[in-house]
Parts: C-alpha cells; sequence; structure tokens
C-alpha cells in the first residue's frame, strides 16, 4: 500500500473519532507529557488504535493522541512519539505528522529534551530552536517521489517559524522565563556522544544536542506546516569539569522539573491567537 494511502486511512479513521477540528498539534517530548492535564473537553485515542501508528517501546512516552481545547482553542496533543533509534523507519517516525497535516494542522508545536553544548545553556533551560543540523542520518523524505505527499525538494530556509519565535520570545519576557535560542543537532542514538562527538558538535555550531525532532521538523515543512520547536535542556555535555555521565532517569527527572515552563509558554502561545 502506498504511504498516501495509508495516510488517509489514518486520517477519516481519526476524523470520525474526533468531535472537531483544530489546526494547532503539540508533540509531547520525554518527561513533557504533563501538558495533556490542562486540556479541557479531551477524548484520547491510543496510538495502537490508529491504523499504521506505531507501537511505542519507551518507558517513558505514553502513546496517545489527545484531542481538547486549550485557553478554548481545539489542539491535538500527541503524547509521545517514535525515534528512529527504537527501529522504526524514517516513514514510520514521522507518520503522525503527516496525519496531522491531512488533518488540516496548520502549527505544529515540537518540544523534546536535549543537552547543552553552550557552557551558558545550563540544565532546566528552555531553548527556543531557531535552526537545526542534520547531516549524518536518513532523511525522512527519502524514497520515490510522490507529488501528494507535498514537494520533493522543500525549502528549509525559514524552517523554524519567525512569527512564532517572536511570539514566544515576548510571551518569555512577560512571564520571567529565559529563554535562549539555539540551533539543534539531531543524532540517531540510543548510545550518547563520546567527548569528542560533543567537541565537534560544537564546533559544526550547535548549542543542544538530541535524538528526536528533525525528521518530524522536515516533514512538516512538506507538508507545509508551521513548525517551532521548544527543547529542555536536561544535561550539559560541555561543562567546565570536564566530561559528565548521564541516563535516561537524570533526563526525565530534569524535563519534568522544566516542564511547567514549556507549559506556561505553549499555553501562552495558543492563548494568544
Ligand atoms: N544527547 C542526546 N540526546 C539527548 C541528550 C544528550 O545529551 N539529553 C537529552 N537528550
Amino acid at each position: 500500500m502506498e504511504l498516501y494511502d495509508k495516510i488517509l486511512e489514518a486520517s477519516e479513521y481519526l476524523k470520525n473519532k474526533l468531535p472537531s477540528h483544530a489546526t494547532k498539534a503539540i508533540i509531547l517530548g520525554t518527561g513533557l507529557g504533563s501538558l495533556a492535564d490542562e486540556l479541557t473537553e479531551s477524548t484520547s485515542i491510543i496510538y495502537s488504535d490508529i491504523p499504521y501508528f506505531v507501537k511505542n517501546t519507551v518507558d517513558s512516552h505514553d502513546g496517545k493522541l489527545i484531542f481538547g481545547k486549550l485557553n478554548n482553542c481545539p489542539v491535538i496533543l500527541l503524547q509521545g512519539r517514535f525515534h528512529y533509534y527504537e527501529g522504526y523507519s524514517m516513514e514510520e517516525v514521522t507518520f503522525p505528522v503527516r496525519v496531522l497535516g491531512q488533518l488540516g494542522i496548520k502549527e505544529l508545536i515540537i518540544t523534546n529534551a536535549s543537552g547543552s553544548l553552550d557552557p551558558e545553556i545550563k540544565t532546566g533551560d528552555v531553548v527556543l530552536v531557531s535552526d537545526h543540523i542534520s547531516l549524518f542520518g536518513i532523511n525522512p523524505l527519502r524514497g520515490i517521489t510522490d507529488q501528494r505527499l507535498g514537494e520533493r525538494f522543500p525549502d528549509m530556509t525559514h524552517t523554524y517559524d519567525r512569527t512564532i519565535i517572536q511570539e514566544l520570545e515576548k510571551i518569555g519576557e512577560s512571564s520571567d522565563i529565559n529563554l535562549r535560542k539555539g540551533v539543534y543537532v539531531y543524532v540517531e542514538g540510543p548510545s550518547l556522544e563520546t567527548p569528542a562527538e560533543h567537541k565537534l558538535l560544537r564546533l559544526a555550531g550547535a548549542d543542544v544536542v538530541g535524538m528526536s525532532t528533525v525528521p518530524e521538523v522536515i516533514v512538516a515543512r512538506q507538508c507545509e506546516i508551521k513548525v517551532c520547536v521548544l527543547s529542555c535542556v536536561t544535561n550539559e555535555c560541555l561543562s567546565d569539569e570536564g566530561p559528565k555521565e548521564t541516563s535516561l532517569e537524570e533526563v526525565i527527572a530534569a524535563a519534568n522539573k522544566a516542564a511547567p515552563k514549556l507549559q506556561q509558554l505553549i499555553s501562552g502561545l495558543i492563548g494568544a491567537s
């Protein structure tokens, strides 16, 4: 079956289940699932019930699509995401974004956890991603040309929506959140990077590093969805004291701690328009 037909089938299934239409969606990353508690009038659908969605394998992610209202605005939350390191294909990892596009989503807010490569960016900070680097993995648009999926060679110059970035910066200022801006570099994982790799990534111009998001962003651009990414810094990769070890438990604990800040930013953004 062609990818396009799978997208149609999944989106038709969801259209029949969801109470109304939304134009904004949010992907919640590791340790950041609690935003779902803020929604009113919510309806949840587990991923395994949605045609062609694959099953989550990471314990820290609950795999659910939740439709609800945030500040009275209808939104779709994807609680839990699929990572390439779990063994899925890029098509599987990014399938939910294509379905969102087919459902009429025009604006996508993506959250994730990342390690800091900038000594000025500390654990607990939220980074507003202004650009990305992804040169070492498989591009999610690789495959046969199908114009129904969108542009074959999407331009990536204005990938991170400047209007949304400005709005988030204003919200950050007015709520006293020290929002940083930075470049996110995508690594495949699941092993973390070596100290030499951290140095290389820093030299290449990256401020934070993580194992998700970029495939979703690329597909969202092909689907002509506006994108913004908020990254929650869970560990410092290049500290003055030399290389430091990190673990999934630490990453989840730090993301849980920073989640209220992220919630405030997202809630402000959804409330603003
Ligand atoms: N490296 C890659 N991915 C991550 C990290 C990291 O240090 N922290 C959270 N996600």
